[in-house]
């Protein structure tokens, strides 16, 4: 690892922890996690962030200013020099022995909200300015670190191109109106037209904006020329979702492939889950490990009919060492209509062919029938986006579109992704059904009338992800800042 040039001139209480070249002066920097004294000593639990593992500082009551050692609080900031030993306690690698200890910023105990005792994650999203101070949710975002990394590694490693795509369009890529405006006009008195609906031509853009629900169309641009390419980026979404799977604001990657049919589609999706989740398990064993002692300890608290069957790295183990079941909708349904729960009434929401399927549809075939990641593909038409590629062929009433969705155990959908329609005609007779002006979307339609060719991708939430790979329980807790209904504080 490179040196740290923040913190300490030793590098990072990661590096120190690692180190064996004792009895050298050392100067570190990080926040009281733990204090406990006994005899003239105190044993003082330093976090700067780089690692979950705190070190161990001794400080001496008899050398020590008493100002000083009133200071040395849970949450205070501290830099202390000392010297580098051995540590005597176990689980410890190495301690420092504080020669001096110097107060950066103190803490007032009775103020200071994240005390060292098992604090509720409804008073820690309330807390969200200071939560990055806990054990949980250090680990949790520097796994969402190595995560994104790992995503621009895997892309440039295969030849993919990072695109960058608008968050201010003009378009509504998934035709669900579920759009943040953009707009300068005065919200009291907006201009209005002939008609006297408001006039967007007035607005900054000279038409109506909002902000991005996907950077799906704009991505598929870049691959008519670019050939291979992916978007990581914030996407927006006004539904009024209030579940523990759905935020205002989340991160998206799209890749978009030229010449990927469905079935290729299927095979990129599948390999990449499984490279992030097998990167994240090599590279943050630490955090993992911390993780899995937590869904362990949270699963044992459930009724019995909730547990999942297996602890957070057993599962992401068992993920990447298994085939993805891979069913078309069809069959799906027909699973579900002949299931238990169907059987016996259980399901809240009805099952027949043409059914947008419900979370509990998804998780009866992921954590029921298959126990594992499920790739469901061929989807009616009737519920999903204009852009999809419709297959040929088929009965009135049951046509159905190269779409796929990659549902995963404890969470239901990760992924939703399609081969594109390429074909002019049909695309723009598409567009006509579901009331989309065609020349709203005239750039769109322009690479199926020049050099058209086969092109496929998906969107896989980040932030789902994150959930998966981290056992954590709500959206709201795996990224820093969530926006969701009702809530943008911070
Ligand atoms: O299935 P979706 O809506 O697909 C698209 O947006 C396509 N344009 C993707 C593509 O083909 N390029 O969204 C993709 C994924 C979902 O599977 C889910 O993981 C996540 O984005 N997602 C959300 N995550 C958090 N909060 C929300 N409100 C989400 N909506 C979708
Ligand atoms: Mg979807």
């Amino acid at each position: 690892m490179e040196q740290v040039l923040t913190g300490t001139k030793q590098g990072s209480i990661k590096q120190l922890l690692a180190s064996t070249e004792y009895d050298r002066e050392v100067t570190v920097r990080g926040w009281v996690r733990h204090r406990r004294g006994s005899k003239g000593v105190f044993f003082v639990h330093l976090n700067d962030g780089s690692t979950i593992q705190n070190i161990q500082v001794v400080v001496n009551e008899e050398n020590t200013n008493e100002n000083v050692l009133n200071q040395i609080s849970v949450g205070a900031c501290l830099q202390v020099n000392g010297n580098l030993v051995a540590s005597q306690g176990a689980g410890q690698s190495s301690e420092v022995q504080a020669t001096e200890v110097t107060i950066l910023g103190p803490a007032d105990p009775n103020g200071y909200p994240i005390q060292p005792k098992k604090h509720s994650m409804e008073f820690l999203r309330e807390n969200a300015h200071l939560r990055m101070r806990t054990n949980t949710f250090s680990a949790v975002f520097r796994i969402r670190h190595a995560a994104a990394y790992a995503i621009h590694k895997y892309y440039n490693d295969r030849g993919f191109y990072y695109l960058h795509t608008p968050i201010i369009t003009g378009s509504d890529a998934e035709g669900a109106g579920e759009m943040f405006q953009v707009t300068t006009l005065p919200l009291g008195n907006p201009p209005l037209d002939d008609q006297g609906a408001i006039d967007f031509k007035q607005d900054f853009f000279g038409q109506a904006t909002n902000l991005s629900v996907s950077g799906q169309l704009q991505g598929e641009l870049g691959a008519m020329g670019l050939g291979l390419i992916y978007t990581f980026g914030p996407t927006f979404r006004a539904e009024n979702s209030n579940t523990t799977r759905h935020l205002a604001e989340f991160w998206m990657i799209e890749p978009e492939m030229a010449f990927y049919e469905q079935e290729d589609n299927h095979n990129l999706a599948e390999d990449f889950l499984k490279y992030l989740i097998r990167y994240v398990l090599e590279h943050c064993k630490d955090d993992l490990k911390f993780l899995d002692e937590r869904f362990i300890k949270e699963n044992n608290s459930k009724p019995t009919n909730e547990r999942s069957d297996m602890g957070l790295i057993e599962k992401l183990e068992f993920v990447i060492a298994n085939d993805f079941a891979r069913v078309s909708y069809t069959e799906a349904i027909n699973i579900l209509l002949n299931s238990k729960p169907h059987k016996k009434k259980k399901f809240k929401f009805p099952v027949e062919w043409g059914i947008d399927m419900q979370s509990e549809h998804e998780r009866y075939l992921v954590e029921k029938h298959f126990k594992k990641p499920v790739i469901v593909y061929d989807y009616p038409r009737e519920i999903k986006a204009f852009y999809m590629k419709q297959n040929e062929g088929e009965e009135k009433g049951r046509e159905t579109v190269r779409a796929m969705d990659i549902l995963v155990p404890g969470i239901g959908e990760i992924i939703g992704g399609s081969q594109r329609e390429d074909n002019l005609e049909r695309l723009m007779q598409r567009m006509t059904e579901v009331g989309i002006p065609h020349e709203e979307l005239d750039w769109y339609l322009d690479i199926r009338r020049f050099g058209s060719a086969p092109h496929s991708g998906f969107g896989l939430g980040f932030e789902r992800f994150i959930l998966f790979v981290t056992g954590m329980a709500n959206i709201r807790d795996v990224i820093p800042f969530p926006r969701t209904p009702g809530n943008a504080r911070f």
